[in-house]
């Protein structure tokens, strides 16, 4: 694997994803947590984000302070619908980043990924590229998504999950391997159905309660 695949072990992310994981845990709480850990993850994320040097005056000295570079533009790209989650979080931490959002459903039969919404901001070229996904399962709506996102050429692109089962990782740094990969954790394996086991369930349903 070329990838950089980096699993965000910090304590805080750990323990909100047990609750996540947890059956028992409500719509509501999931949400929250997941908005939580988005955060967290969105942090790390950013952490290698240039910056510039401005005067300022404090109300005791002038300093020369870190600032963002203004030419370090973000996109976010969530893949619907379950992408949500995290870009709620992330949009938090990044308010001037633009947002586009790709809607892919797996077909239940081939696990296949359709594509069925596209859209992103015009100005991509320009645009550092991070794509949600909470679930990083056999990894082909992730190869699917990067594939469609690659053609509208952002400067660079991260991919950012929760969960990620081993075969879809594998999946995905083989036909990406130049996307650096974050993840809360690396689960054990895929069932035959393409859940993540022991996983979380289906994302997208425990996040807007629809089942
Ligand atoms: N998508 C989910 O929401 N959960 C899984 O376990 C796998 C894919």
């Amino acid at each position: 694997m070329q990838n950089q695949v980096t699993v965000i072990d910090h304590p805080l992310i750990q323990h909100k994803l047990t609750l996540m994981r947890k059956a028992e845990t409500s719509t509501t709480k999931f949400r929250n947590l997941l908005k939580e850990i988005s955060l967290l993850l969105g942090y790390e994320v950013t952490r290698n984000l240039s910056l510039k040097y401005e005067e300022i005056k404090t109300p005791l000295a002038p300093m020369n302070a870190p600032v963002l570079a203004p030419d370090k533009k973000l996109v976010l790209v969530s893949i619907m619908r379950a992408g949500q989650g995290i870009l709620d979080g992330m949009l938090e931490l990044m308010p001037s980043a633009r947002v586009g959002h790709i809607g892919l459903y797996r077909d239940p039969k081939t696990l296949i990924p359709i594509e069925y919404y596209f859209k992103v901001p015009h100005d991509v070229e320009q645009r550092d590229m991070i794509i949600v996904d909470p679930m990083l399962a056999t990894g082909n709506s992730a190869v699917a998504a990067v594939d469609r996102l690659k053609s509208t050429n952002p400067l660079s692109m991260k991919f950012v999950c929760l969960l990620a089962a081993p075969e879809g990782l594998q999946h995905f740094c083989t036909v990406h391997p130049e996307v650096q990969v974050y993840t809360a954790a690396i689960d054990e394996y895929l069932d035959e159905h393409g859940y993540i086991i022991p996983g979380l369930g289906d994302a997208g349903d425990r996040l807007f309660g629809t089942k």
